[in-house]
């Protein structure tokens, strides 16, 4: 892993948080791994760690006010901005994190956040409360979409006394961070189809059929495939989430104009059909149905095409296709029929008892022609980062 750190320049920005010390740590594992390391540091960051403590370990001055002439004179924010091959935020606080989500420029740190052309990646710590707040939630959410990496903070005891995320994650966690900002990009060249969300199927013109998917994981997938470079289109059904940067999103309302958007996308060498596909349409009335009239209408249903299974048996088949299965009994028999019906290499079988659709993590097993592998419960990020980093593998091995 330190061999893509090796010869890198890296902008440390420091933050004012309790964790600023172990950013020390950080410093000097960069150096030991043959990064430079340009260290910047907040005035409240400063009430934390000394900058003399900070420039001995980087072997470089710390900056930390965009009014020192003498700095300015010796390289201009702007210029030091743009010095390095990636800026790292470490301790990122929570006013760090709004403010560099509004596109503040109030202090040196902020202004190198938004006069930089280079990768960010973020590494919060702060109170658990504070992590989970829905401003810095929203704020998290607003950097992701701009493109900038936010690492998840560990769960544990914190320095306040309270328990739950927002710790600093350990060295190992950060270094690996920061060498998958330099890692290759094995799908490049690759064009991936995902598909994600619910279908809505229209009953009248203001009633739907509709179901609880939120999108999080078929949206994590297509973030986590262009990560590693793939050229991705996401097919979206309505839900309310950012497109993740470097993603195309095409959105869709019903599982036919799902159906057509994939067969436009076509070819791709990757398909991940992560939708909660409406199994059934309903006969749509063109005025809003009365309840005044004398008995309820009956629903007309009519079955949607499988997207997933026209694409499995398409005569222009991805080379690996990959279906979701969400299943409340007998996971791994049903699913390893779905992957043979709907014509998969792959399935991801989920167990939907314990209300998947909306939450953050997600308890999977990968079925394949060999077998089925229980990945455990994690994070949906944790799954979509997997099962990308899977997806890669099995090109290295077919290319
Ligand atoms: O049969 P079931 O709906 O459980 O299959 C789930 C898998 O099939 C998912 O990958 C889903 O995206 C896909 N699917 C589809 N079109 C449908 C129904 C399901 O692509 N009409």
């Amino acid at each position: 892993m330190p061999a893509f750190v090796q010869g890198k320049t890296i902008l440390l920005i420091v933050g004012g948080g309790i964790a600023a010390f172990k950013a020390l740590e950080l410093v000097r594992e960069l150096g030991r791994a043959g990064a430079r390391v340009l260290p910047v540091l907040t005035e409240n960051g400063a009430r934390f760690v000394t900058p003399l403590s900070l420039s001995a370990l980087a072997g470089e001055k710390v900056r930390t006010s965009l009014w020192d002439l003498e700095d300015e004179a010796a390289m201009g924010h702007i210029q030091l901005s743009r010095a390095a091959d990636l800026v790292v935020v470490c301790p990122a606080t929570a006013s760090l994190l709004a403010r560099a989500a509004a596109g503040m420029a109030d202090d040196m740190a902020t202004t190198l956040l938004l006069a930089t052309d280079k990768p960010v990646l973020m590494v919060p710590a702060m109170n658990v409360r504070m992590w989970l707040h829905a401003a810095t939630q929203r704020n998290i959410a607003t950097l992701r979409s701009d493109g900038i990496t936010v690492v998840q903070p560990d769960d544990g005891a914190m320095a306040c006394g309270e328990f739950g995320p927002g710790r600093l994650p350990e060295l190992p966690k950060i270094m690996a961070a920061i060498a998958a900002q330099f890692g290759s990009k094995p799908l490049l060249g690759r064009h991936a189809l995902v598909t994600a969300g619910p279908t809505h199927e229209p009953i009248d013109p203001v009633r739907f059929i509709g179901n609880h998917s939120s999108g999080k994981q078929g949206f994590a997938i297509a973030a986590a495939l262009a990560h590693l470079g793939a050229r991705v289109t996401l097919v979206a059904g309505p839900v309310h989430l950012p497109t993740p940067a470097g993603v195309t999103r095409v959105d869709v309302m019903t599982a036919r104009d799902m159906a057509a958007a994939c067969e436009a996308a076509l070819p791709a060498d990757i398909a991940v059909m992560v939708a909660a596909v409406a199994d059934w349409r309903a006969e749509t009335a063109p005025q809003k149905l009365k309840k005044d009239s004398s008995a309820p209408a009956p629903l007309v249903l009519t079955e949607n095409p499988d997207i997933l299974a026209g694409i499995g048996h398409h005569a222009q088949r991805p080379a690996l296709v990959v279906g979701f299965a969400a299943e409340t009994h007998d996971l791994i028999p049903h699913a390893a029929a779905k992957r043979n019906r709907k014509g998969a290499d792959w399935i991801v079988a989920n167990d939907v008892t314990d209300g998947v659709f909306g939450s953050d993590s997600n308890h999977v097993h990968l079925l394949t022609a060999t077998g089925a592998e229980d990945w455990g419960a994690q994070a949906k990020q944790a799954v979509a980062t997997s099962l990308a980093q899977r997806i890669a593998a099995h090109f290295a091995g077919h290319p």
